[in-house]
């Protein structure tokens, strides 16, 4: 049976002061600084990602305006001001969601509010909680109060979206970053709470639940709250790695191998797991980004495990996975899935793009970029210096977006590449895009019997070929042509 006198530690544990703020030392400083010299602003403005203290600081401010005892750096608490901001009651302090209240008609109410002075406090202090979410005209008649502050009237704007908040508001707020909290502080945290909580964790348990938290102590805290729920209040390390994710891991190793081997047939039934495991998709896929991430530094690194903080056994399992793509797949990889960061957000259907978007990646061995496919042809002709048929050097100038060019078969396969024909070369599926030097490639036209440069007429027929598709390609990809360098003057 739930308890219903329960409170979740997050919040049971909001700080009541500065003072009790972890982490934001910037922040706490210039904040409290600003009171003590009657430095106060008109607007605040606190960025930050999510449960990192930007509500928290809010209404200690709030409380630090208010206090009985006040203006002070360190609010009372005790006060008939404090306890009524503490517990959410004082008509002054107001706390708008900007998610929900984003209309111009709510801006105009809050206008038509802050006309009339604090009713029972020192100063009225409008929190307004995601703004970046607020409409444009909002925005708009939001601007206007600004320019007109009403008197002893404080917003505090707080936002996880700083670049999606106009320029014309930040630049009338005092503004804040909030940074995520390191995982030694929320560690220290969590040791503080499990000792007040009588909970006992070990030294490893506490180290998987902050590094999980990634920055966010309420997100740490909430961790904590699962586990406890899971376990009692002695918290094994083994349930815990289950809780935070083991079946998770699994899964994201299942992803990354289909992806590596090229089989989208494996995507979809994967997908439909990570739902039926009751996992947010969103959230899946931050993790297999990290997932990628990880396995990306444990291709290219000499001591992964201090970068990844994982044990020799992890380390092997990712070893193994991470030596079946070459290093710039799992770039490529990695890249496709922070773009696709983007349209699985605002996508009404995240389902379909995250599959679509696995399925593209699953495909990446048989893509070969359209400006390489031109640099290739380049090569190839006539005018270029090299043979009828010679690759385009990996690594070369040039370089494709990873700092290398994919070999490209050169002109006896080239007018008719197109992303679906079999490379030339050997059957190189998981290793399509060797940083290495090709190895020399079989000369198609040398195993039809015909010398590598072929007869005159033959050659002419073809270069001409070569150069209309080139011509074509060009045309299409101006904005590719752009990046290329200038050709010599005395070239033709
Ligand atoms: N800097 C911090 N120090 C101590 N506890 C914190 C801190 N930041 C967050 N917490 C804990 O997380 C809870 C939520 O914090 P808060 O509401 O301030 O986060 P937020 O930054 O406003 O998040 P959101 O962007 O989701 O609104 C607090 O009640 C507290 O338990
Ligand atoms: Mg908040
Ligand atoms: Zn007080």
């Amino acid at each position: 049976m739930p308890n219903p006198n329960y409170t979740v530690l997050a919040r049971k544990y909001r700080p009541m002061g500065f003072d009790e703020m972890v982490g934001q030392k910037a922040v706490v400083q210039t904040l409290q600084n600003g009171i003590r010299s009657g430095r106060i602003a008109q607007a605040y403005l606190f960025s930050g990602t999510r449960g990192v203290g930007k509500t928290t600081a809010a209404r200690i401010l709030a409380k630090a305006l208010n206090c009985e005892k006040g203006p002070t750096p360190t609010p009372c608490g005790v006060c008939p001001f404090c306890t009524a901001i503490q517990e959410d009651r004082l008509v002054d302090v107001i706390e708008i969601d900007g998610a929900s209240n984003n209309g111009i008609d709510n801006i105009r109410d809050l206008r038509e509010l802050v006309q009339y002075k604090a009713m029972q406090s020192r100063y009225r202090v409008i929190i307004i909680d995601e703004v970046h979410q607020v409409s444009k005209p909002a925005f708009n008649a939001l601007l206007k109060t600004l320019e007109e502050p009403p008197e002893k009237t404080i917003f505090v704007f707080a936002t996880t979206e700083l670049q999606k908040v106009p320029v014309t508001i930040v630049s009338r707020c005092q503004y804040f970053e909030f940074k995520r909290v390191s995982v030694k502080e929320i560690t220290a945290h969590l040791v503080d709470i499990a000792r007040r909580e009588g909970l006992t964790l070990t030294e490893t348990g506490f180290g998987l639940l902050a590094r999980a938290a990634d920055g966010s102590i309420r997100d740490s805290l909430t961790l904590l709250d699962q586990a406890v729920a899971f376990c009692g209040k002695t918290v094994d390390d083994q349930d815990l790695s289950l809780i935070l994710g083991t079946i998770n891991r699994d899964l994201l190793f299942e992803f990354s191998a289909a992806v590596i081997a090229g089989e989208p047939g494996r995507i979809f039934p994967l997908v439909e797991k990570v739902i039926d495991a009751g996992y947010d998709l969103r959230t899946f896929h931050k993790k297999l980004i990290e997932h990628f991430r990880d396995l990306l530094i444990v291709r290219t690194t000499v001591r992964p495990q201090e970068l990844l903080s994982i044990g020799e056994a992890d380390l092997a399992v990712f070893r193994a996975e991470a030596g079946k793509a070459g290093e710039e797949d799992l770039l490529r990889f990695l890249q496709a899935l922070q773009s696709g960061e983007a349209s699985m957000k605002y996508s009404s259907q995240p389902q379909i793009a995250f599959e679509t978007l696995l399925v593209r990646m699953c495909h990446f061995h048989k893509l070969i970029e359209l400006k390489d496919v031109i640099a290739g042809l380049d090569e190839a002709s006539p005018a270029g210096n090299a043979g009828p048929v010679r690759p385009v050097a990996a690594g070369g100038q040039g370089a494709g977006p990873f700092g290398t060019r994919r070999p490209f078969s050169g002109a006896g396969t080239a007018p008719s590449a197109s992303p679906k024909s079999p490379p030339a070369s050997p059957p190189a599926k998981s290793k399509p895009y060797e940083n290495a030097p090709s190895p020399p490639r079989p000369k198609v036209r040398e195993e039809a019997g015909a010398p590598s440069g072929g007869s005159g007429k033959e050659n002419a027929l073809r270069f001409s070929n070569v150069r209309l598709f080139q011509d074509k390609l060009k045309a299409r990809v101006v904005s590719v042509e752009e990046t290329r360098p200038p050709r010599p003057e005395n070239e033709e």
